[in-house]
């Protein structure tokens, strides 16, 4: 399996020539449809051969992943671990290795196996490419915000780009859990708690990554993960249980899942979670019956990091050996990171506790990923170092990444219209140690870019040419942050407070921008309080006391508790963690050079004790209001959310009218639903126009709304326009108990408008 030296030069010249046009190729190839891989598993000839050469060691080594040694995204491996790792790439008892990038590196690795091993077959590199590589684009939650599929995809394309160039060839990613728990870090690296929003959203980012062919040296696998439910953790907090029932399981959990798997997805990631009692890692139903049997995946299923020995502290298995044979039985093709596989699973053949059915099916698909990325070809097509030097951190994906960035903001509250700001304003303060921060807002989950880079608010503002005077008021952190530890929040340290109450008093306007740390989201980072860490709430209300006149900038991986907040501040804008170019956006959407045009991909809740909250609820016998307490509420807090999911406001001002129904079709369930949407104001904008449907009455209790389609229409200042949806019988159907999509005649009711509180409706029955 050594590959011809000649095709491997040629193929290095081929590579530098089209260096330069392979970015601009690629973002033409992306919007292309790409090839179903959902049929039965079909192992080329060349895997088939390769297969019937190898040990069973060696077939083993191929579901064996280690981490690269230096950089790790979980518990630190056990010493001495890096010799003998070093070790098994030698002998072929590895397949994939995580966590090392840069295209001299990853050759360095690949030529161990290559000219080292008996059957020299490739690694495959595997990274977390979530939000970008070098140059990183919003996070994920905060790009859904865009609702802009194709600013998404344009996203994992470009991502796909840096990081192929990297020596990279496998993304974990995209997560596509569904959440609607705010508590949950790991909230920032989805698209929210909608399944239609988040399906649509992970097909693009798959076609992203994907592009039109794994063989092109600018696309890399996509993994779609976490099958399934991590997201559904109980009391938000990261690794435990979820316990779901079947209606939520197969309509709000699965269709991402699904959508990835219809996007030809090249693989999925189990999860850390119980569900309903078997850890998905073990879960031979999620695995082998329905990803694998059913939906007829054909790639592979790798673990998640030591998920696998995990199965042990669940009280799934007795030990790692038990672990081992439950994961491989279950349909587990590879493992990262339990070194369960590599020492175990040949005892567990040879005590027919595994069929070697099993190993051979796993490996084929391994090797099948392999061959689809043209490694067996040419295995450094992903090292060349004048590609990544040319291509890397490139001011195209800069411009992107401002691209996706100011169309991720979500203004949630602008009373009297005080945003936008004037540019020659006087008498501007910016406080808040967030607006100087420059690492912050590149988020969690953003393993090989370089620190300090992103471009801080006030950076922004001083691009704009804006006059103002800065205030920290209080810092915000008590040291250096990083992806693997607590992040040490500043409770006490008031130094700071005193000259920024000082600075509101004599400023006409105050824009305070606060929120999280960048590694207060993701892995590892639930909370139980969703307010503003450390003393910014104080600092808030200070400086209130002395001036009102406040425009809030909230920068977060999560919903925050901003009730607080909207009570008091006429204007605040969700900036998320916008990515390298944040300090651009936010500046040009504070002064009016951007219109906002977000929405919100999960409900902002306004307690915690709320939580979870989410718009596609089911309906309860008791809704009320009634005079006694006997009803579904809270006696301390409203039941309704403080901004309800798709919620977002613009510069311009929308009208809806006109919402009909074209029926001529309704006898075969085909509904044509239009609406004319009017831009009543003075300034260009986008409106996200979105239709839901509930079903008021069925033989299953139906959420109260469901989101069924969306569009993005952008209207000048004035104009209206007619905005046309499709829906088919699909939209109207559930999946009933056995995961069958079933539909049950009688009333539907159709909602429209600009967020779920939607105002326009029509009724509709369907035969
Ligand atoms: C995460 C995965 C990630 C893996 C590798 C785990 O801790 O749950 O999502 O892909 O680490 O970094």
């Amino acid at each position: 399996m050594k590959p011809d030296t000649k095709l491997k030069r040629k193929s290095k010249v081929i590579l530098g020539q089209i260096a330069a046009l392979t970015m601009f190729l690629s973002f033409l190839s992306c919007n292309k449809p790409i090839a179903n891989r959902t049929n039965n598993l079909s192992a080329s000839n060349r895997v088939t051969n390769l297969l019937a050469k190898m040990t069973l060691e060696e077939k083993i080594g191929q579901m064996n992943q280690y981490n690269g040694f230096w950089d790790v995204t979980g518990p630190v491996p056990v010493a001495g671990d890096a010799k003998m790792k070093y070790e098994h790439l030698r002998t072929g008892q590895v397949g994939s290795v995580l966590n090392v990038a840069g295209a001299a590196e990853v050759r360095k690795m690949q030529e161990v196996v290559v000219n080292e091993s008996r059957l020299g077959i490739p690694l495959i590199f595997g990274l977390d490419v979530i939000h970008g590589h070098k140059t990183l684009f919003p996070i994920p939650l905060a790009e859904a915000a865009s609702w802009d599929l194709e600013a998404i995809k344009q996203g994992a394309r470009i991502s796909a780009v840096e990081a192929a160039a990297r020596g990279i060839n496998w993304t974990f990613a995209p997560m596509v859990d569904i959440s609607r728990d705010a508590r949950w870090g790991r909230v920032m690296e989805g698209a929210g708690e909608d399944p239609y929003l988040g399906s649509m959203i992970a097909k693009a980012r798959v076609e992203g990554f994907q592009g039109e062919s794994l063989s092109d040296p600018s696309t890399i696998a996509a993994t779609a993960k976490h099958f399934a439910a991590y997201g559904f953790a109980e009391g938000g907090r990261d690794y435990n249980t979820a316990d779901i029932g079947t209606y939520t399981l197969y309509n709000v959990v699965l269709p991402p899942f699904k959508a990835c798997l219809d996007a030809g997805v090249a693989t999925f990631m189990n999860g850390f979670n119980v569900l309903n009692g078997i850890p998905a890692t073990g879960d031979r139903f999620l695995q082998r019956d329905l990803l694998k049997g059913k939906w007829g995946f054909d790639g592979f299923i790798v673990s998640d990091w030591g998920s696998i020995n995990e199965m042990v502290a669940h009280g799934f298995a007795a030990d790692l050996k038990e672990a081992v044979v439950a994961a491989a039985n279950a349909g587990c093709d590879m493992d990262m990171e339990s070194l369960g596989y590599v020492k175990l699973l040949k005892e567990a053949v040879e005590e027919g506790r595994v069929d070697i059915a099993v190993i051979d099916e796993a490996v084929s698909r391994i090797l099948q990923v392999k061959e689809q990325l043209g490694l067996f070809d040419d295995p450094y097509k992903y090292c060349d170092v004048d590609r990544e030097e040319l291509l890397v951190g490139h001011a195209d994906h800069h411009a992107a990444a401002l691209d996706v960035a100011r169309r991720s903001i979500v203004l949630l509250k602008n009373d009297g219209q005080l945003l936008p700001l004037k540019k020659k304003q006087q008498g501007l303060a910016v406080i808040g140690a967030l607006a100087a921060d420059k690492n912050s807002p590149l988020g969690s989950w953003r393993i090989q870019s370089d620190d300090e880079t992103a471009i801080s608010v006030l950076e922004g503002l001083d691009k704009l040419g804006v006059d103002y005077t800065y205030e920290q008021g209080v810092r915000l952190k008590n040291g250096a942050t990083d992806f693997i530890r607590e992040v040490p929040i500043n409770e006490i340290d008031t130094t700071g407070m005193a000259a920024a109450v000082e600075l509101a008093k004599q400023s006409e306007q105050v824009i305070m921008v606060l929120g999280e740390v960048g590694f207060q989201s993701g892995e590892g980072r639930s909370r139980t309080r969703l307010g503003f860490p450390g003393l910014q709430q104080e600092l808030l209300e200070r400086v209130h006391e002395v001036n009102d006149n406040i425009i809030l900038v909230v920068m977060s991986g999560r919903p925050l508790v901003l009730t607080w907040a909207d009570k008091r501040i006429p204007a605040i804008l969700q900036t998320w963690q916008l990515g390298t170019q944040s300090g651009h956006a936010i500046a040009e959407t504070l002064f009016g050079d951007s219109n906002p045009s977000g929405k919100l991909p999960m409900t902002f809740p306004r307690a915690v004790g709320q939580v979870p909250i989410y718009y596609n609820h089911f309906k309860t016998g008791r809704p009320g209001p009634i005079d006694l307490v006997f009803w579904s509420h809270y006696i301390d807090e409203s039941i309704y959310p403080l901004y309800p999911f798709g919620h977002g406001l613009s510069y311009s001002k929308f009208d809806y009218d006109d919402l009909t129904i074209d029926t001529t079709m309704a006898s075969t369930r085909n509904l044509g639903v239009s609406v004319t949407l009017e831009n009543t104001s003075d300034q260009d904008g986008v409106e996200i126009v979105q239709l839901y449907i509930s079903d008021p009455f069925a033989s299953v209790v139906r959420p109260v709304k469901e989101l069924k389609g969306f569009q993005k229409v952008s209207l000048t200042a004035g104009e209206a326009q007619e905005v046309r949806f499709q829906l088919t019988e699909k939209d109207f159907s559930y999946y009933n108990q056995l995961g069958e999509l079933v539909f049950e005649p009688g009333q539907f009711v159709i909602h429209l408008g600009g967020s779920s509180y939607c105002e326009h409706q029509v009724s509709v029955s369907l035969n």
